[in-house]
């Protein structure tokens, strides 16, 4: 039987980079998924997903997500300053993937992955028509890292579906985002749990808050 607290090292300096890649990657999980649309130079479309993506700061706002490697949807925003990020929907699992295939330049994934695309409101690229959110962005900077790039994006415009809408906040049941995993796994939503933040001012006025936990966390 395996000792509980035994404990797999995986060191970067003494693996292999694509070994190290595979365990980062099933260990910063789940991450969301950008699905990216950006437009070339010449005014060819692209699609593609990225979950090394997040919010980078709130104010302003600005989203932020990486190549690696030098792909066509860094070399389009870096060319035209524009691109959206359309949230990935469990309903479109497998026109996501698909738009991972590295097609050449020239060709557009979202009209071979028949995925319909729709005008942007602010920026000139379009969104993906059957996703229920899209973040219009224009390029604030870049990052260079090692072998990647880091782009951020000021957000110029977040588009909602209405029916995702209730009391002006986009409800989690109507969004159905799927996440990334490591090596080939995806996951969706799962269970949603709601719990308030503890003020240090609640937390001092009952003790039984703080006493519950070290007990619980004793038991463990
Ligand atoms: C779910 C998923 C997430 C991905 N995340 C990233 C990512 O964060 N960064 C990246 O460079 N490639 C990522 N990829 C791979 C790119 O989507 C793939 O290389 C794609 O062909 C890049 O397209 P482009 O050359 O048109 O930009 C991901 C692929 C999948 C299926």
């Amino acid at each position: 039987m395996t000792d509980p607290a035994e404990r797999v090292l995986f060191d970067p300096d003494e693996m292999d980079a694509g070994a190290f890649y595979r365990v980062l990657n099933s260990v910063v999980v789940p991450r969301p998924i950008a699905w990216v649309c950006s437009r070339s130079a010449d005014g060819v479309l692209n699609l593609a997903p990225h979950s090394f993506y997040t919010v980078a700061c709130v104010s302003p706002p600005v989203v932020q997500f990486t190549s690696v490697g030098r792909k066509d949807s860094l070399r389009n925003v870096e060319a035209t300053g524009e691109f959206t990020v359309s949230l990935a929907p469990e309903a479109l699992f497998e026109q996501i993937n698909a738009t991972a295939t590295d097609f050449p330049a020239g060709m557009s994934e979202a009209e071979e992955c028949g995925v319909p695309l729709t005008a942007g409101e602010r920026v000139g690229v379009p969104r993906v028509a059957g996703s229920p959110v899209a973040v219009e962005c224009t390029l604030h900077s870049t990052v260079r890292l090692g072998d990647s790039t880091v782009v951020f994006g000021r957000v110029q415009l977040i588009t909602v579906a209405a029916s995702a809408v209730r009391e002006g906040r986009p409800r989690i049941e109507h969004l159905q985002p799927l996440a990334r995993l490591g090596g080939n796994e995806w996951s969706t939503i799962g269970e949603v749990r709601e719990i308030s933040r503890i003020s240090y001012r609640r937390w001092s006025e009952d003790p039984s808050i703080g006493e519950r936990l070290r007990r619980d966390s004793d038991g463990a």
